[in-house]
């Protein structure tokens, strides 16, 4: 087992450091000469533009990529997007747009929820895509269209590499989507497919800064309660880094939209409790650090993370991490970075079993 931790004292942190590697061969199994050739899929253009609504139905992380997902393809090319829970989804009255593709994500492929959805979905003759990692899966041979994300095999519990992936994936619909509707132009296209090709490398520059992060995790180690917030796509990024935080440390933590936690949950800030707040859209910047602020005068110790060059957040925040700059669309895949060193870290300050948290299992097949 030690072999095949590759040096690292976990299999998670061997995971999170194979994320650039894990998006490169996902971007590298799609894009040709700098251009998005989704032909292996079998979804045509005109299929594209025939899409009237796109549901998205997952569990778990893959529905945390889902959300960050709704946000940038409802941006970028302009279709709307539900975002659903597969064991909700599942057992509602369905009122599905015959149009409408659903799209299920799943890390295993046998998640046995997401199954059903997308059973359900086929029954009602609606059209099938899977974002999937494990090839032949049950999810992978039964959906229609198949988007294969190339994270390989994701041995710790909680996700890290198969989650980044299905979040790059989602991104690269939303680009050939978006183009293929003629919600982009050329520029516009071959700009964000570039974006998407340096993402690799600013992933590997966060890891380099990694021991800061194990020095704030080490401090936080005996929190009691921490709380995520963001708006919009850094919600989505909260609702992610909420779970590593749970799943491994046993640390009760929420995720809250930013502008909700004045309805309740600012009731829940004592002083020293841990707010992380996410803030990697710049038209949202201001409103998610006012709500910083009200958690800071209600006492809370205030992590930021932010992108390069928001060096004001330093006059709010007790602690700040910056992400490299890139096109705001895709700043999940840089900002879950960080959130999941500090889930590991604090695992490992607590003693805890990483990659085997007590009561979860890695695929989940019974309903
Ligand atoms: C389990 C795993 C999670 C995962 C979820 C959905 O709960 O522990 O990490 O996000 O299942 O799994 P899937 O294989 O469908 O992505």
């Amino acid at each position: 087992e030690a072999a095949e931790k590759a040096g690292f004292e976990h299999f998670m942190m061997k995971e999170i450091h194979e994320q650039p590697k894990a998006l490169q061969d996902t971007l590298n199994s799609v894009v040709r000469d700098g251009v998005i050739d989704l032909s292996e899929m079998g979804l045509s253009d005109e299929e594209i533009q025939g899409i009237s609504q796109i549901y998205m139905v997952a569990c778990g992380s893959a529905y945390h990529a889902a959300m960050s997902a709704q946000y940038v393809i409802e941006d970028l090319a302009k279709i709307p997007v539900r975002v659903e829970l597969a064991s909700e989804f599942r057992y509602r009255t369905l009122l599905l747009d015959k149009k409408g593709l659903v799209v299920l994500v799943s890390q295993s492929g046998e998640t046995a929820d997401t199954l059903a959805a997308l059973r359900e979905a086929k029954s009602m003759g609606i059209r099938t895509l899977a974002i999937v990692n494990v090839v032949g899966s049950s999810i992978a041979r039964e959906a229609d269209n198949v988007f294969y994300t190339l994270a390989g095999p994701e041995i710790s519990v909680a996700t890290t590499k198969a989650y980044s992936t299905q979040l790059l994936a989602c991104d690269i619909l939303a680009v050939q989507f978006a183009k293929v509707r003629g919600a982009i132009d050329e520029d516009r296209y071959k700009g964000l497919i570039a974006e998407m090709g340096t993402l690799p490398e600013k992933i590997t520059r966060i890891l380099q800064d990694k021991e800061r992060l194990q020095w704030f995790a080490s401090k936080q180690a005996a929190a009691h309660d921490v709380f995520f917030i963001g708006r919009g796509i850094d919600y989505a990024i909260s609702l992610e880094g909420s779970l590593k935080m749970k799943e491994i440390s046993y640390i009760h933590s929420e995720a809250y939209a930013a502008g909700e936690l004045k309805h309740g949950t600012i009731s829940l800030i004592e002083d020293g409790t841990l707010v992380i707040g996410i803030l990697t859209q710049s038209d949202l910047y201001e409103k998610t650090v006012s709500n910083m602020v009200e958690c800071k005068s209600r006492g809370a110790y205030l992590m930021g993370l932010t992108t390069y060059g928001h060096y004001n957040i330093e006059d709010t925040a007790d602690f700040v991490t910056y992400i490299p700059k890139t096109d705001e669309h895709f700043a999940a895949s840089l900002a879950v970075i960080p959130l999941q060193l500090i889930g590991y870290y604090v695992s490992v300050a607590r003693g805890l079993d990483v990659d085997k948290p007590r009561n979860l299992a890695k695929s989940v097949t019974v309903e």
